[in-house]
């Protein structure tokens, strides 16, 4: 198979289970567990596990994507505004990768764990507002990126 072949379909695979699982807590994980008593810990315990798996994918996401503008050469694009989904795309890299690398380990996790026990309700509001506004942005950006990358734009 062609080299570029294997970078698009690991980056597509990448993006589907980073994204979907994005999609999965925002919608099931987080309504499922906001109310009850201890939400903040059965949200994290669950949400740990996937942010583990999530390390991978944003990285192998971040790599096959980077190859394939080195690859193609398309580092000209990011000059141009109507090649926003490629911004698009870096940007939530970014902000992922922050979150998950730096963020959340040195900060957000203890920051979240002392506004639960003081305020749980409004501490998970504030988690699905959070993934909620993720959520929007990654969808936004997978539509840009089918469509600008098939000549849509
Ligand atoms: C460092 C970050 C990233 C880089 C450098 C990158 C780069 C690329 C490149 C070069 C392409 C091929 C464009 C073309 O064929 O014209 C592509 C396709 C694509 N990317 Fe990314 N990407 C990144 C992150 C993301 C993220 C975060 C998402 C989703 C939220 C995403 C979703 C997609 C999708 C859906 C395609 C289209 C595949 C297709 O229909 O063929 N990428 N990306």
């Amino acid at each position: 198979m062609h080299d570029l072949t294997i970078a698009r379909s690991l980056h597509v695979l990448c993006v589907v289970l980073w994204i979907g699982g994005v999609a999965m807590v925002t919608l099931v994980l987080v309504p499922g567990v906001t109310g009850e008593p201890d939400a903040f810990s059965r949200f994290e315990s669950i949400e740990r596990r996937f942010a583990s798996q999530s390390k991978i994918t944003v990285l192998l996401a971040g790599l096959s994507g980077f190859y394939m503008v080195w690859r193609l050469d398309l580092w000209a694009r990011f000059a141009e505004p109507r090649f926003w989904w490629m911004h698009a795309m870096v940007a939530i890299w970014l902000i992922f990768t922050a979150v998950l690398f730096v963020l959340e380990p040195l900060v957000l996790h203890n920051w979240f764990r002392s506004s639960a026990s003081r305020d749980p309700r409004g501490t998970m509001l504030l988690i699905q507002r959070f993934h909620w506004v993720l959520l929007a942005l990654s969808l936004l950006t997978v539509v840009g990126a089918v469509a600008g990358s098939h000549g849509g734009f």
